[in-house]
């Protein structure tokens, strides 16, 4: 007789790790398919509503994204916006997160992250940080930070090569906005060592714009394991280095009396002193992570924009020696037979000022903002734009006009006029 061979009783018998497997791979297909439905729908609809506004062809799974940044895209939105700017101006809602919440990790929930309440109520500590009477005297503090990086220059200058400003300029402003917004003077433009925050910067500006544009980024998981995401950590670190050292300098020095009786004199205090001094209603201060967030968001804000606009002024001046040469006859005549600007001088710039804006204009160090719309915001056109996040860019880069997208060219060429009529 011939042996049956028995059939291995897991092919006839699921066991109770199978019965519980199937029903859960059922649930996750039918979840993975209700999920995709709902982007479909939730694309057609934007896909609809973004129809009636003009544009250039997009991609039919990335959209638009592979064009941030390029000419023609920011052309096309420039254009949008002079449309609809006085009632996007109005809306006051939260930040759209896409890009903000890659910050958090960085300059944490900041006035630049917050919105609603909390974001009124820092809003309300601060804003007496930068009253008039606070500022004016900040002045001889940049003019003595200008004058260090402008003595390094004339070093420099001797030999005979092209110079990078940019990291020069960035140290400067660093040094002023922590000498007024901080009361830290650090010599940071003259001491080697220093330069770590600026180039923690670099990076962290960088690693973040980049993470923006690579969708798989987005993903905290995936991030945290790559390359880009690591050495994002690392230059977070360096930053936070930077910034807990200058807190803890300050909190010491306001442990001496005399240092204490000082500001306590002050009718204005200067922001690092507002953060350590703040007390709410039941006499509770700051919490830490509040404190360093502003912290870190002042110390990026206040050096890095001005930076930009410095280095980018420059640029526009070094392109246009004529305009240069009015700016520097104009800013002689105040001076007269001074040293440095007061701050009376500032109001009587009125050439330089116009190529400051011409050059800002040209040039924004914050090119765009983002908002996630509540509700669905109508044009005075009858367009509309959805609920949901909208992101809106100011730039207005200097573009040059192509026949094909650019019926109307935007005004590409530095001439402080144009920024004065408008
Ligand atoms: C040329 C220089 C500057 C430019 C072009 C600039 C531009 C901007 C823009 C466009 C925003 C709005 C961002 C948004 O709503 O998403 C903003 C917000 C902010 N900026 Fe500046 N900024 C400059 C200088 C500064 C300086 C010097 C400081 C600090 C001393 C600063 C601190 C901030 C803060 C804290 C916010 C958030 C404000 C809030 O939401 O209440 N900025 N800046």
């Amino acid at each position: 007789t011939s042996e049956l061979s028995p059939v291995p009783s897991t092919r006839l018998f699921a066991t109770p790790s199978s019965l519980l497997l199937y029903p859960a791979a059922v649930f996750c297909l039918i979840y993975v398919l209700l999920k995709a439905i709902q982007l479909y729908h939730k694309r057609q609809q934007l896909l609809k509503a973004f129809e009636s506004f003009p544009g250039p062809p997009s991609h039919w799974l990335y959209g638009h994204s592979s064009q941030v940044g390029k000419d023609i895209f920011v052309f096309m939105v420039c254009q949008l916006l002079t449309l609809y700017l006085s009632s996007l101006l109005n809306f006051t809602d939260p930040k759209g997160l896409t890009i903000y919440k890659f910050l958090i990790p960085w300059i944490g929930k900041g006035l630049l992250i917050l919105h609603g309440p909390k974001w009124f109520q820092h809003r309300r500590l601060l804003t007496p940080g930068f009253h008039y009477d606070v500022l004016k005297p900040y002045v001889s503090l940049m003019a003595e930070s200008t004058k260090v990086m402008l003595d390094k220059w004339e070093r420099l200058i001797t030999v005979d090569k092209s110079v990078e400003l940019f990291e020069h300029v960035s140290l400067m402003t660093l040094d002023s906005i922590m000498k007024c917004a901080f009361s830290c003077h650090s010599n940071c433009q003259t001491d080697r060592d220093s330069d770590y925050y600026i180039k923690a910067v670099y990076d962290l500006t960088y690693l973040v714009f980049h993470r923006f544009r690579f969708f798989p980024f987005h993903n905290d998981f995936i991030y945290r394991i790559s390359s880009q995401g690591r050495r994002f950590q690392e230059a977070c670190r360096l930053a936070h280095q930077h910034t807990d050292k200058v807190i803890k300098e300050r909190k010491t020095s306001l442990q001496d009396q005399q240092e204490l009786e000082k500001i306590q004199k002050k009718k204005f205090l200067d922001f690092l002193d507002i953060l350590l001094c703040a007390k709410d209603e039941n006499g509770a201060g700051l919490s830490d992570e509040d404190l360093r967030a502003e912290v870190d968001t002042f110390m990026f804000e206040g050096h890095d924009t001005t930076a930009s606009g410095v280095s980018w002024l420059l640029y526009c001046m070094a392109l246009h020696p004529e305009h240069q040469q009015r700016c520097r006859e104009e800013i002689k005549e105040i001076l007269g037979d001074r040293e440095t600007i007061q701050w009376d001088d500032l109001g009587k710039m009125t050439y330089s000022t116009m190529c400051i804006k011409e050059s800002l204009r040209l040039y924004p160090p914050v090119p765009g903002v983002s908002r996630l719309l509540s509700k669905p915001i109508t044009f005075h056109d009858g367009r509309t734009v959805p609920e949901g996040l909208f992101s809106l860019f100011l730039l207005k880069g200097p573009i040059l006009p192509s026949a094909a997208y650019m019926p109307l060219p935007l005004k590409s060429h530095f001439g402080p006029e144009c920024s004065s009529c408008q």
